[in-house]
This record gives structure tokens, C-alpha cells and sequence, in this order.
């Protein structure tokens, strides 16, 4: 399996939407956690139903909505301020804390590195510089430009278009379930962080490699290169 470029999904992979939990607590003790999930599952629930029925519209639009409803079903008034702070951090979330040593091993390999996410460009840039983490990526590739989340095809092309690499060649790395599934159908080898222990998905698809940590891609690189 000669894998020659890594793709990396960005929200809950590189990036800890979770760690949102600790600025909603500030705004609504007691709710931070119920709140960031929510949140998160709503997101991804709002870009999947825009997928289906070709309604997109762009992340940063879609993750407000998710926090409107959110905050509507926990019962939690959003005012400007919550909004704001809480939309502001996804200019510059925490990475998990392996992120940079790991994508300096990954330099260190022969392999192209990018990102494909559903994030905006703006996004995805804002909380890359934030990190400190721009340099380690030749490609940072947003779903906006398709006009279409993930999973559809269509997103997961952008990989194999602009590395110039079969999809099989490409180890495409998330830490979302879900997204592995995705990516695995769609034709890549797919490495599953399977940060929070959870079981696999009953969906007929298995990831090639899987692991706690950014770490463990490394491990799994070192003995497919
Ligand atoms: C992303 C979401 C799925 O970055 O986490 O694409």
C-alpha cells in the first residue's frame, strides 16, 4: 500500500470542537458540555440535510444556525455577545495537544500533506494561522468550492484532483466516524481516530487504520510507505 500524500480532515481531527465547552460554560454554567454537543452534532446534521437536498450554504452559516438551535433546544438564551464569543473561536480553536509534533514527523516522510474539510476557506486559514500550523500543508482544500459536504463524492475528489494521486494512494486521517466511512467508500485507504473509544460504524466499511491519537498515524505510516 504505498500511501504518498496524507489528507487530513480538520474539525475534531486536527482541531478540538469540544474544547468550545469551556467558553459556553462561561455563558451558560452547568451547559457548556450539553452545549458543544449539541452543537457539533447539529452542524454536521445541518450539512448533510443541505447536501441531500441542494440547499448549501456556506459552514460558517450552517455552524451559526446549528448554535441558534442549540441553544433554543437547551433552552439557553444566545445573546450577540454568547454568539459572538462563541462563534469567534472557531477562528482559533485549540489543536490536540500531538497535532505539531506529529505533522513535523509527517514532514520529515516523503508525502504530500493537506487538509479537506468542510470549513470555508476563511476558516480554515484563520484557525491554521492561529495554531501556528499553515506551513506543515501544500493543500488546503474547503468543501466550499464543490458547493457540497461531505460525504459526497464530490468533496472527497478534491484529494485525488489536486494531488494528482489515485484516492487508494491517499491516506485520508479523521477522527469522525463517519467521515472515515465516507472517504473509505469513496476510494481512499482511511485511518479512523478514534479519539473518544467509540465503536465502529455498522456500514459495511472498515478503516485500514485506526488509533487513539494523531500519533498512532504515524506509526501506521511508518510500516506503509
Ligand atoms: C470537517 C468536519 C467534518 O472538518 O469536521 O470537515
Amino acid at each position: 500500500m504505498p500511501v504518498r500524500a496524507v489528507v487530513f480532515d480538520a474539525y475534531g481531527t486536527l482541531f478540538d470542537v469540544y474544547a468550545l465547552a469551556s467558553t459556553a460554560e462561561r455563558f451558560y454554567p452547568g451547559a457548556g458540555s450539553a452545549l458543544a454537543q449539541l452543537w457539533r452534532s447539529k452542524q454536521i446534521e445541518y450539512t448533510q440535510l443541505r447536501t441531500m437536498c441542494c440547499m448549501y450554504k456556506p459552514f460558517w452559516e450552517v455552524t451559526q444556525d446549528a448554535l441558534v438551535f442549540s441553544c433554543r433546544k437547551l433552552g439557553l438564551a444566545l445573546n450577540i455577545e454568547a454568539q459572538n464569543a462563541l462563534m469567534g473561536e472557531y477562528a482559533r480553536l485549540p489543536v490536540f495537544p500531538e497535532c505539531e509534533q506529529v505533522l513535523q514527523q509527517l514532514r520529515a516522510m516523503p508525502l504530500s500533506l493537506a487538509i479537506l474539510s468542510n470549513g470555508t476557506t476563511p476558516m480554515l486559514q484563520s484557525a491554521l494561522e492561529a495554531a501556528g500550523l499553515r506551513s506543515y500543508f501544500h493543500h488546503v482544500l474547503s468543501a466550499d468550492s464543490v458547493q457540497k459536504y461531505k460525504t459526497a463524492p464530490e468533496v472527497y475528489q478534491m484529494g485525488p484532483d489536486v494531488l494528482g494521486l489515485a484516492a487508494r494512494d491517499i491516506l485520508f486521517v479523521s477522527a469522525n466516524g463517519w467521515d472515515a466511512c465516507g472517504a473509505g467508500w469513496f476510494g481512499y485507504t482511511t485511518f479512523w481516530v478514534n479519539r473518544q473509544q467509540a465503536p465502529a460504524e455498522e456500514l459495511g466499511v472498515l478503516p485500514q487504520g485506526t488509533g487513539n491519537s494523531l500519533q498512532d498515524v504515524v506509526n501506521f505510516l511508518s510500516s506503509n510507505l
